[in-house]
């Protein structure tokens, strides 16, 4: 290459690049503006806002107060705040709604999906409605759930409205009644033929025996229809609670006297201690029969499995069915004394043992 051709060619280079930063510049072709639009509406006027306080009264009437931290120890030394027992199956769609925070909000407040798997236990607002409305004064400790609660049994059952207690049973209910494991119910003396070693109502049975609910009343000739009586009047809250209102939700003697007035223990006239023996000599009835083992830690397990299952005849069945309600209710000598001493005398006239006199 000569030294014409490289000055040209260098020539011919700064001519295209300040052509193409000439280009990059100029703008593109247009055309005209066109005509102003029409001016938009007017928009509306804000509401008004009520007079917040967030700084004030409004939080610190709560937050301020040794209420909230009394209540909040209170709470945790209870099962509701870890529900140590049964959180593990608070992610479950069947159990969920009565094992969580999570799911219970969701099944009964919301409306909504109640399979939700992350759960926690329980805590303020599980149960109260605080936090919930945007207007800072409305916020309250009013319970979430009232008046008629829909039982998975049928039917609804209440402690009358705004009662506090009628929260307790949305959870504190059956699963299920006798007919889950005889599959004709109408036939009251036919072999019912039980495969579960979990079969019964489930625990939450206070919520139905309260009410004197619950039992199988086919067979025998003691009646099981003394219905509801004093303690459902006054309501889960009232012994579990207190005028006090106490988280433990422990019940105490101090909750009894305004209707036991010589009250000292809750063992009102020896009667739950009879209760609770009744229910042992039935519990060794059973193992007789086959339908129970001695756990051997005190208590007893149930022998039916489903490539074994046990195998009672009508009068039996409705006797164990109605075992098992007693033994479901860990408070069951002390809800509704009356249908229990039924229940207890209808179980031993069906299996043939003595039956317990009361007074
Ligand atoms: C009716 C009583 C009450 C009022 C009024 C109230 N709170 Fe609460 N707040 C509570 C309770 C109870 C808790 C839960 C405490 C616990 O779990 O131990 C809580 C918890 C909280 C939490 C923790 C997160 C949560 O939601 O659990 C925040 C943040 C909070 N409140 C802010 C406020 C603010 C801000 C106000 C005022 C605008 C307010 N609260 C008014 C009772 C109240
Ligand atoms: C969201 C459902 C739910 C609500 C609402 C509820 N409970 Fe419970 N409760 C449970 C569950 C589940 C357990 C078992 C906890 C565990 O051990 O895992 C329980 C346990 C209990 C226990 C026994 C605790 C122990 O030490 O074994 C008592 C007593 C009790 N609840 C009373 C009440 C009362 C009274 C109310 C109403 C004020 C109430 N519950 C409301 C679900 C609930
Ligand atoms: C209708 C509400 C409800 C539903 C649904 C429910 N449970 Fe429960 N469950 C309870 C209540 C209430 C208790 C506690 C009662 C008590 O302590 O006396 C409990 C207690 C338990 C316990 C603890 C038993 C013990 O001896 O301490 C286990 C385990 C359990 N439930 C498992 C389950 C499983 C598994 C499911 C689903 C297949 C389920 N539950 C569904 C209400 C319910
Ligand atoms: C298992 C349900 C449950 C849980 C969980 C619960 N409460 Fe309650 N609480 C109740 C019930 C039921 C009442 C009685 C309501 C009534 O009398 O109307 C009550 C009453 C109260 C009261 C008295 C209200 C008044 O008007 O005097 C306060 C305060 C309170 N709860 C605070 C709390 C706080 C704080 C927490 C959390 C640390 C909490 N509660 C968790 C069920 C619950
Ligand atoms: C007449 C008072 C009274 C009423 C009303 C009452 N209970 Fe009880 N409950 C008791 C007593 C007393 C115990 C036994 C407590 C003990 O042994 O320490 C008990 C035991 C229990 C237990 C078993 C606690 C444990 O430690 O295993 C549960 C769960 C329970 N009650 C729930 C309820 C529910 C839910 C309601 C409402 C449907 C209710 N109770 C209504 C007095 C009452
Ligand atoms: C609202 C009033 C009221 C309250 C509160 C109350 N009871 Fe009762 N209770 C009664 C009445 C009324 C009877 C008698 C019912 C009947 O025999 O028909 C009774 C009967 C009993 C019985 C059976 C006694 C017998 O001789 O058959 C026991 C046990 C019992 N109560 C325990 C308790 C305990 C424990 C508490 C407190 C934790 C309590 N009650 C709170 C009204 C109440």
């Amino acid at each position: 290459m000569n030294l014409i051709n490289a000055n040209k060619s260098i020539a011919f280079l700064i001519v295209m690049v300040l052509s193409v930063v000439v280009l990059m510049t100029i703008p593109g072709c247009e055309g005209p503006k066109g005509p102003a639009g029409a001016d938009g509406v007017d928009g509306v006027n804000g509401i008004d806002g009520t007079d917040g306080d967030i700084s004030g009264e409004a939080c610190l009437r709560c937050h301020n107060d040794d209420r909230l931290l009394e209540k909040r120890f209170e709470l945790n030394q209870h099962d509701h705040a870890t529900m140590s027992n049964s959180l593990s199956r608070g992610g479950r769609a069947s159990c969920g709604r009565c094992h969580s925070h999570e799911n219970f909000v969701s099944f009964w407040v919301e409306d909504t999906t109640y399979d939700l798997t992350s759960v926690t236990g329980l805590t303020c607002k599980s149960c109260h409605t605080l936090h919930d409305t945007p207007i800072v004064n409305n916020f309250s400790f009013a319970t979430r759930v009232d008046g008629d609660i829909p039982f998975l049994t049928g039917g609804t059952e209440t402690f009358g409205t705004s009662s506090p207690s009628n929260l307790c049973i949305a959870c504190h209910q059956p699963r299920r009644d006798y007919t889950y494991y005889d599959s004709t119910p109408t036939d009251a003396t036919d072999e019912v033929s039980i495969t579960s070693s979990h079969a019964g109502p489930h625990y939450g049975v206070a919520g139905s025996l309260i009410f004197g609910k619950g039992a199988d009343d086919r067979n025998g000739t003691i009646a099981l229809d003394q219905g509801s009586m004093a303690h459902a009047f006054a309501g889960c809250a009232t012994c579990h609670m207190g005028d006090d209102r106490l988280h433990t939700f422990k019940p105490d003697v101090d909750n009894c006297v305004a209707c036991h007035s010589d009250a000292d223990d809750f063992d009102m006239n020896g009667i739950p201690t009879k209760i609770q023996n009744a229910v042992h000599a039935i519990e060794l009835e059973f193992v007789t029969i086959g339908a129970l083992e001695d756990d051997g830690e005190g208590g007893f397990d149930q022998t039916a499995s489903s490539s074994a299952p046990t195998v009672l005849s009508g009068v039996e069945y409705s006797a164990f069915w109605n075992y098992l309600v007693l033994h479901s209710d860990h408070g069951s000598a002390y809800h509704n004394p009356p249908y229990v001493k039924a229940i207890i005398n209808n179980v031993e006239e069906n299996l043939g043992m003595t039956l317990t006199t009361w007074d």
